[in-house]
């Protein structure tokens, strides 16, 4: 059996003016999917999953047939990982060029989903790791991002960047621009996430971003401010001891721009209610900075704060369902077993 795990992510900077071809920085944090995969002597996948922040749910299915034998009544959230884990199947096959090879599939993860952590991604690059690895077939690290992507591409319908498979395969932080998709030097910065329990559709909030855009250019130049923002924040990562510990000064200036990066993102229509709140209890607990992560419309929000103050004031704060510290992951994508 191989077993591999990916890390989760956060948006430091750019999400979506990166659908606009404005860079972004996704970083990696310490939270991580992990998926065994055993080959079997048939063609038969069956796939067990727990802890993903949904009812257990064990699946199988011949081929490229799905039988969903335990499953009355998929939810949508099992739905969204069946397919993830179906696709990262069908990538290893591809791989591997071994279109009939079946495997034996355990999926948990401690990240939650659909939130703007990058559950799906971490899922599918650690699924595609450990498959392939399994037929004695490993990747490359930029050819398993790849495949990744497109993974995510298929089960989103055409609706994914690069940034969070990527940020998964490498860990660190990384800098995504169009498809050109780099690693880059960061210090260990200290994120609290803060979780309000749901997630937004994200298609809807690209669209209505995309919409804004199109219909004012002060949306237009919103979304190249947030692209300011982010080289701004690029310059700040690379001055810093890479791995260390941020200066005062550098986190100040981090969180700045975080909630200027909020501000712009709220203007485009993508926050909620639930995420400022979220954000707002994070600022006056004294983080550097706080902004939602991802899609936004719901799900989570990132504050750097190197005390515990942000932590504990967002388990006190309505609608704040889940609140965690989640420092850098540096490594990606790994073999556990
Ligand atoms: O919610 P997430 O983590 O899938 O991030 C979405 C980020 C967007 O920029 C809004 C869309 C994209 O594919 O880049």
């Amino acid at each position: 059996m191989t077993v591999c795990d990916a890390p989760g992510k956060v948006y430091l900077f750019g999400e979506h003016a990166v659908v606009y071809g404005e860079p972004a920085v996704p970083a990696a944090i310490e939270r991580r999917a992990t998926v065994s995969a055993e080959p079997r002597g048939d063609d038969h996948v069956r796939v067990e999953a727990e802890d993903l922040s949904l009812d257990g749910f064990t699946v199988e299915y011949a081929g490229g047939t799905e039988v969903r034998p335990d499953v009355d009544v998929p939810t949508p959230l099992v739905e969204a990982a069946m397919g993830y884990v179906d696709a990262a199947v069908r990538q290893a096959r591809d791989a591997a060029n071994a279109p009939d090879a079946g495997f034996d599939i355990t999926v948990e993860s401690d990240i939650p989903l659909g939130a703007g952590l990058g559950s799906s991604a971490a899922v599918v690059v650690a699924g595609i790791d450990a498959a392939t690895r399994a037929l004695g077939n490993p990747l490359e690290p930029r050819e398993l991002a790849d495949r990744a992507y497109h993974a995510e591409y298929e089960v989103q319908d055409g609706q994914a960047s690069r940034a969070d498979t990527f940020c998964s395969t490498m860990g660190g932080a990384v800098r995504v621009e169009g498809d050109n998709c780099e690693p880059i030097d960061a210090p260990n910065l200290p994120f609290v996430v803060g979780f309000d329990g749901g997630a937004g559709d994200t298609g809807e909030l690209v669209a209505g971003v995309g919409k804004l855009r199109e219909e004012y250019a002060f949306a237009a130049d919103t979304v190249t401010a947030i692209g300011d923002i982010v080289r701004t924040g690029e310059d700040l990562l690379a001055d810093a001891d890479p791995g260390g510990d941020p200066s005062p000064a550098t986190l100040e200036e981090l969180g700045e721009l975080m909630d200027f990066n909020h501000g712009l993102l709220a203007a485009l229509g993508v926050s909620a209610r639930s995420l400022d709140t979220m954000v707002w209890a994070a600022r006056d607990a004294g983080a550097h900075g706080a902004k939602l992560t991802g899609a936004g419309g719901g799900g989570c929000i990132v504050a750097l704060d190197p005390s515990d103050q942000t932590e504990t004031a967002l388990s006190f704060t309505q609608g704040c369902e889940v609140t965690f510290r989640a420092s850098l992951a540096t490594e990606g994508v790994r073999v556990v077993e």
